[in-house]
């Protein structure tokens, strides 16, 4: 037998006994800690000081589509408001004033904040107010309702944000 050939089979040997067996140290170091690092999500929630709304994925979205649809109402109410079509107003206002269904979902989104569902009923009842000033066709009464409407949208978002669960409280 050529002694480079068994020099060859030495080598090889060699390499498939180390990557047979590997340090024991290193596939330890590997395994993650049981107390995860703090996410960029943890990173947010400590700067944001407000009330949590506790939510299940679907309600945290249906409740940010609802919202972005109350901001177009409120663009639409002052598009019809310069255009003086008193009717448009009242019909956009409407979406956003108050219905039993309305008060059934706020129930529903509020369970877990206190407070929250009070501030939203009465957030669609300033909505209303919106409703009958167009009905009076009075520009600056529907500036007037609009404004508490908005002060009422701004108090909220200063108190409350969503808070993502995997089951409601
Ligand atoms: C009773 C409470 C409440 C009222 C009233 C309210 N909102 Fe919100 N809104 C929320 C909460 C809670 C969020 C989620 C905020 C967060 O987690 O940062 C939100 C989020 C939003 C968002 C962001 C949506 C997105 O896609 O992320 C918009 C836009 C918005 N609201 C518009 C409005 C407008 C306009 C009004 C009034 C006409 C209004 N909201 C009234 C509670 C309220």
């Amino acid at each position: 037998v050529n002694a480079n050939y068994l020099l060859v089979l030495v080598a090889l040997c060699a390499c498939q006994s180390k990557s047979a067996s590997p340090a024991p140290n290193v596939s330890v170091s590997a395994i993650p800690t049981p107390s995860r690092p703090p996410s960029a999500a943890d990173a947010l929630d400590e700067l944001d000081g407000r009330r949590e709304v506790p939510l299940l994925p679907m309600m945290a979205h249906h409740q940010k589509q609802s919202m972005r649809d109350h901001l177009v109402v409120v663009q639409e109410v002052v598009a019809a408001l310069g255009a003086s079509d008193f009717v448009k107003v009242a019909e956009s206002a409407k979406r956003i004033g108050y219905s039993e269904t309305m008060g059934r979902m706020c129930q529903h989104m509020g369970a877990g904040a206190p407070g929250f569902t009070e501030q939203a009923l009465a957030f669609h009842r300033t909505a209303d107010s919106i409703v009958h000033a167009a009905a009076e066709r009075d520009s600056a009464a529907v500036l007037t309702a609009l404004s508490s409407t908005l002060a009422a949208c701004t108090t909220c978002h200063a108190s409350y944000k969503q808070k993502l669960v995997d089951t409601l409280p």
